[in-house]
């Protein structure tokens, strides 16, 4: 059985978040970016939500000693499925005292932080809590292809009523990293076949 659906049926029978995961799993590319996490060492998943991302890391490779990070309790209840080598701590994502991680993954969590400079500053951290040649993980959400950006926008306003989303382009997300001292190795387009337009940076200190 592929490890995506082993994930998958770590939350059967759980209602509503039954259902997220196959709507999740249908259009983020979670298996797309388990493979371009390193298959052993410390891993956090920062902002995990339901830690859908950080059980499929765990299931997927034993030696990854894989760290998810939630604040939100309702989410985080859910999170903690069993698996050996995955453990979630309920924090502020932009208080964490961790360091040395082999990666660090933001998996659709920097457009959803209160400001541009916020996520500035968490990337900043991050940098800090990476070993030497750790790898930085950002899942995000392009402006390209126009219609799949609108139609992402459209989803986020819908799941998240009120709140203010702060996307970046390509060139300015680039930039950024670089800015931080970080070296872009790849940019992934992870938007075939599903309508939103997720893209994939995979970053080295
Ligand atoms: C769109 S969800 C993505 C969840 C998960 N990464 C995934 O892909 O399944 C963004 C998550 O980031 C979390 N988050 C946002 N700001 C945070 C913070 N400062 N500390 C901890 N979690 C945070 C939210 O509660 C939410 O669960």
């Amino acid at each position: 059985m592929s490890e995506i659906r082993k994930t998958r049926r770590l939350y059967r029978n759980l209602g509503y978040v039954t259902v997220f995961i196959y709507f999740r799993f249908f259009h983020a590319p979670y298996d797309l970016a388990e493979t371009l996490v390193p298959r052993q060492g410390k891993i956090m998943d920062l902002g995990c939500g339901y830690g859908f991302f950080a059980n499929l890391l765990g299931l997927a490779s034993k030696k990854r000693d894989v760290m998810g990070v939630e604040f939100s309790d309702r989410k985080l209840q859910y999170a903690d499925q069993g698996v050996e080598n995955v453990r979630f701590i309920n924090e502020d994502i932009t208080k964490l005292t961790v360091i040395d991680c082999d990666a660090i993954i933001l998996f659709h969590v920097l457009h959803h932080l209160h400001s541009h400079n916020q996520q500035q500053r968490l990337l900043k951290e991050a940098y800090k809590k990476l070993k030497k040649g750790g790898k930085l993980i950002v899942v995000e959400i392009d402006n390209k292809p126009l219609w799949k950006f609108l139609f992402t926008v459209a989803i986020d306003a819908t799941l998240y009523i009120g709140n203010w989303f702060y996307y970046r382009t390509e060139k300015q997300f680039i930039e950024l990293f670089e800015r931080l001292d970080f070296t872009v190795e790849k940019i992934v387009p992870a938007h075939r076949f599903v309508p939103l337009s997720h893209k994939i940076y995979v970053c080295r200190k």
